[in-house]
């Protein structure tokens, strides 16, 4: 047609193609018991703490790589550190949950340590492929962050002022279906063989993989935190039981010292009385 090529989206434009290749994964992602419980609400503080301490060693990876790599063809045209990188927010976050040696306390865990592992294997040996993990985290955070914003606010009954939440807010962006837009243009416009394409598009499914992965880590994570919460209660219960049973046991005893001379008394006294009479028995034959 004669309308310009860059007004209208394609099939073959990168930014298609990486929707449509990673819609499975999208809806495999949504379907993560964390993130389902998540959007219910269901959020505990320590899950909450964990994955944002996730995301930091995310992000600290991903920007340091983009860092490296920011004028190399395949990246430069999607480098907008001031619209999009996290670090800082992150970093603000950690502080907030974890206090001033929050970079001594937060966890690091497997599956995180695997993606960082990805991320910075990628800078080191295949550059152009960063660019896969760029759109899946931050088109993603641009789409879901006001509502899992909003809902952690409520769950975890937050301030208003949005402590705790700087990742969620992205103040240089002024209209987030806009800057999609422009996201996706400046994809559309790096030049890639098809092979390359192909390659990217392998790694933005692997990088939801990769998110994948570490919610169902952060699931087991906190599925054993609660039951050693549990068991932590049961124990403690069990001790205030046993506890109880000691009080009791103690209280018989000294209920059985109180009442034992009873009886004793009267088998005297009934003893002595028998003699007594017999005595007197006696005396009047
Ligand atoms: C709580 C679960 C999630 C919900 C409810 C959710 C929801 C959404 C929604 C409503 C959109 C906007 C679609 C559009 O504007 O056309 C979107 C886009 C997106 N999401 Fe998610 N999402 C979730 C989890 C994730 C995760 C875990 C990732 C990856 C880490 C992710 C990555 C993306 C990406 C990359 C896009 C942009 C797609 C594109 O336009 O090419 N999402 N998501």
């Amino acid at each position: 047609g004669d309308r310009p090529r860059e007004r209208t989206l394609r099939k073959a434009d990168l930014s298609e193609a990486l929707k449509e290749a990673t819609k499975e994964v999208h809806t495999q992602a949504e379907n993560v018991e964390f993130l389902k419980n998540f959007q219910k609400g269901q959020v505990s503080r320590n899950g909450f703490k964990l994955v944002m301490s996730s995301l930091y060693h995310i992000y600290r990876a991903l920007e340091e790589e983009i860092e490296r790599h920011k004028a190399h063809p395949a990246y430069a045209p999607i480098y907008f550190p001031e619209e999009l990188h996290r670090l800082s927010a992150l970093q603000e976050d950690m502080e907030y949950w974890y206090g001033p040696r929050w970079r001594e306390e937060i966890p690091f865990p497997e599956a995180t340590r695997r993606y960082v592992a990805r991320l910075h294997h990628l800078g080191r040996e295949e550059p152009e492929l960063l660019m896969a993990h760029a759109y899946t985290r931050y088109l993603g955070d641009l789409s879901g962050g006001q509502i899992l914003k909003k809902i952690a606010q409520k769950a975890l009954r937050l301030p208003d002022g949005g402590e705790g939440l700087a990742f969620f807010s992205f103040p240089s962006v002024a209209n987030a279906t806009k800057f999609k837009q422009l996201y996706r243009a400046r994809m559309n416009s790096i030049e890639m063989s098809p092979e390359t394409k192909r390659r990217v598009l392998a790694e933005a499914r692997a990088s939801f993989l990769f998110n994948i992965q570490v919610f169902e880590e952060l699931q087991e994570l906190e599925s054993q935190n609660a039951e050693n919460d549990t068991l932590k209660q049961q124990k403690t219960e069990l001790r205030a039981r046993s506890n109880d049973k000691v009080q009791e046991n103690e209280e018989s005893r000294r209920q059985a010292h109180v009442l034992s001379p009873v009886p004793f008394l009267r088998w005297i006294l009934t003893f002595s009385f028998l003699v007594a009479t017999v005595a007197v028995g006696f005396y009047a034959m």
